[in-house]
């Protein structure tokens, strides 16, 4: 029998949405902010610390009235509440999901399958917090007995860009007698270039993966161990050494770590929603468990506004919609992320992950394709003002229509001269060029060569939101990520696709086990795959030992 399609684009508030496009489209930013001055302070909604102003997006009140129409139609409240309480929701895995459990207060009561799980997360947080005391106040030694002043994270996807990403934003607020590395990459340099300089008697290893089973990880921790036990020569002193966050003990066993050294967390948080499980236990380490707990009350209020701000002033939900107006509707198949403080510049990359791998399909929940909207965006980003002397020539002149989300702080964590007020005036001069562009005449009218008039305009109405807040501490950073989660659940629910999944990422690791006999196996193996891969397979065993 064939599955059901989502018909979602027949559905009343999206057929709407179309109408509304068609008719009003085209209108150019310029033209909206003449008719409407007021939009600058009327487009906005705030929660949580975060300010976010969307009025320089291409909508109106009718596209924003239409649009919560669309979240309305779409039961985003209804599938909000399901999450919230513990639901499967992850219908392909059978799984609850609810990283919102990991910040909930010690009060809460959240069921999954009929246990209460907060219990659980706060003997978790205790755990974490006592080991990152130790280590931090130097109680914690290596096996020589010398203090611990390295931390490596070895970790790969959400066991790795949420603890990196996290590590740099609060670096301000981080131990400086500690160093931090973070190594994810398979290719042995990583590894190599993160502990060449490292003396392993202070170094503690945190082995960070979900499932203690992926290649990238368990190699890289097993180089580690080796590079330990080179050193000091003792298995002993992997107890000293290793700690593990998962959620398989079997596996932390086998691979020699005491059970009593592992921060455990569940199944019910996807890898992309895990930096404020234990899996922050790197973060913990380098902010103290007073800063962690600040992070986690940011995600707290982020969680709170969600679940209580009327949708037509609920940022997740907002920025949700925007991401759909634009996909769906304005045609864009990329979202540009440009953090104005260098403190988040693995943020567009902690992004691309928690978007992409989980809107990033083409079928439905109920597994009919996806033929006639598009979902998740192409994520991808810099920080400001770098990007604006690379990229920023397309965004402001390209063929491509390219939407911007810029962050930036009122406040900075190192005041330096004029440099605050520099970096803010570029954040707000690249939305106000963006959106109001430079006309011909404008052109002209500066006494432009008419050879260079088409070269020197641009055409603007190039759409972007602008998210200020105050100053970057740990709960700014908590609220920000929490509000992307809720944003990209938002889309999730109106394009009905299963957001906590990523079958997508399967295939490639199953192909991948098997190469890899092909390449390591001593006699010429028969090769069967398609001509190329067969033909580049020979070249590199035949060339590899140059
Ligand atoms: O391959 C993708 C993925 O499963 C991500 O979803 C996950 O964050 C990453 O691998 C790492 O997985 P683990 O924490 O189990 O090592």
């Amino acid at each position: 029998m064939a599955i059901e399609p989502t018909w979602l684009t027949r559905t009343p508030a999206w057929t709407a949405l179309a109408a509304h496009c068609h008719a009003t489209g085209t209108a150019h930013l310029r033209d909206l902010f003449a008719r409407d001055p007021g939009r600058g302070e009327r487009l906005v909604a705030e929660g949580a610390g975060l300010y976010l102003d969307y009025s320089k997006q291409r909508v109106t009140d009718e596209t924003m009235r239409l649009l919560v129409r669309l979240a309305e139609e779409r039961g985003v409240a209804a599938r909000r509440d399901a999450m919230l309480s513990g639901e499967k929701i992850n219908v392909t895995e059978g799984r609850a999901v609810l990283h919102v459990a990991l910040r909930a207060p010690r009060s809460a009561r959240i069921l999954v399958d009929g246990k209460d799980v907060v219990p659980e997360v706060h003997a978790v947080l205790d755990r974490m917090s006592d080991f990152a005391a130790r280590v931090r106040s130097g109680a914690w030694t290596g096996f020589t007995g010398k203090r611990i002043r390295n931390v490596v994270n070895v970790g790969i996807g959400g066991s790795d860009l949420g603890p990196v990403m996290a590590y740099e934003a609060l670096r301000h607020y981080a131990a400086r007698d500690l160093v931090f590395r973070f190594v994810s990459n398979v290719d042995g340099t990583d590894l190599a270039e993160a502990t060449r300089d490292l003396d392993p008697a202070e170094t503690l290893f945190v082995v960070s993966s979900k499932t203690f089973t992926t290649l990238e990880t368990m190699t890289n921790a097993a180089s580690a161990r080796a590079w330990v036990l080179a050193a000091l020569g003792d298995e002993r002193a992997v107890a000293r050494h290793f700690v593990a966050v998962s959620t398989n003990e079997g596996e932390v066993r086998k691979f020699g770590i005491d059970p009593a050294n592992m921060f455990g967390f569940w199944d019910w948080v996807g890898g992309r929603y895990s930096m404020d499980s234990a899996i922050g236990l790197s973060t913990m380490i380098a902010i103290g468990p007073e800063g962690f707990r600040e992070l986690l009350g940011g995600f707290r209020a982020m969680d709170e506004h969600f679940r209580t701000a009327p949708l037509d002033r609920n940022l997740p939900v907002l920025v949700g919609l925007l991401g759909v107006w634009n996909t769906d509707f304005l045609g864009a198949v990329t979202v540009a992320v440009l953090p104005y403080d260098q403190y988040l510049k693995r943020f567009p990359a902690y992004l691309q992950q928690l978007t992409m791998e989980s809107n990033g399909k083409r079928v439905s929940v109920a597994g009919a394709p996806i033929a006639d909207y598009s979902t998740g965006a192409i994520y991808w980003g810099e920080p400001g003002t770098n990007g604006q002397h690379s990229f920023y020539q397309l965004l402001h002149q390209g063929t491509h229509l390219v939407p911007c989300d810029f962050i930036g702080f009122c406040r900075t964590l190192n005041p330096l001269g004029r440099h605050h007020d520099l970096l803010v005036a570029n954040l707000l001069a690249q939305g106000e060029a963006l959106a109001f562009g430079k006309t011909a005449d404008e052109v002209r009218a500066e006494g432009t060569p008419e050879r260079l008039v088409p070269h020197r305009t641009f055409p603007g109405n190039r759409p972007s939101s602008t998210i200020l807040a105050d100053r970057l501490e740990p709960a700014t950073l908590g609220a920000l990520v929490a509000l992307y989660e809720h944003a990209v659940f938002t889309q999730g629910v109106i394009w009905d696709v299963d957001s906590f999944d990523q079958w997508g990422v399967e295939l490639g690791k199953v192909l991948a086990t098997r190469i890899v006999a092909e390449l390591e196996s001593a006699a010429e193996p028969a090769l069967a795959h398609d001509s190329s891969t067969n033909a580049l397979l020979r070249r590199y065993r035949a060339r590899r030992g140059q």
